[in-house]
């Protein structure tokens, strides 16, 4: 899968709703060749999806990872927790539309999934458009700006 002409690594976490969905797609970013940092959680036991978020939020902070993928149940509370952190956006997709308007519009760094909501099929389209699609600047970066941190 490519990155946009940006290269870096993929960083991945997930909650136990999340985890067979995140082994899918940890699958097939390595088979695209590429880079991955997997912060868990890797079995099956109940965890807090905040902690995974973040875990990911850091790892995009100090630089070990330029984008992020996040998985839990219904992708909603990890969506929550991420986008709690300024430099994260954290776009919760469901289709390829999403996928692609999340990166033109809104310059998501991070793609989340609900695990038990979308099809593997789906979410493997869904994240190559994610991270093959460039930012399109202009009148979105103005909108952009003004997503930062609120009282
Ligand atoms: C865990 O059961 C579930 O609540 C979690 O994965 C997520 O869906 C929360 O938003």
């Amino acid at each position: 899968m490519g990155e946009n002409g940006k290269g870096g690594v993929v960083a991945m976490a997930c909650d136990h709703g999340g985890l067979a969905l995140k082994t899918v797609l940890k699958a097939a970013l390595l088979d695209g060749g590429a880079e991955v940092l997997d912060l868990g959680v890797n079995d099956a036991a109940s965890v807090d999806y905040p902690d995974y978020a973040d875990a990911l939020a850091a790892a995009i902070a100090d630089g070990r990872a330029s984008r992020g993928v996040l998985v839990c149940g219904s992708g909603i509370g990890i969506s929550i927790a991420a986008n709690r952190h300024a430099h994260i956006r954290a776009a919760l997709v469901h289709d390829a539309y999403g996928a692609r308007m999340s990166r033109r519009h809104n310059d998501a760094n991070v793609i989340v999934f609900g695990g038990r909501t979308i099809g593997d099929e789906v979410a493997k389209d869904c994240l190559e458009i994610f991270l093959a699609t460039p930012f399109e600047g202009g009148r979105h970066q103005r909108r952009v700006d003004k997503l930062g941190a609120k009282a």
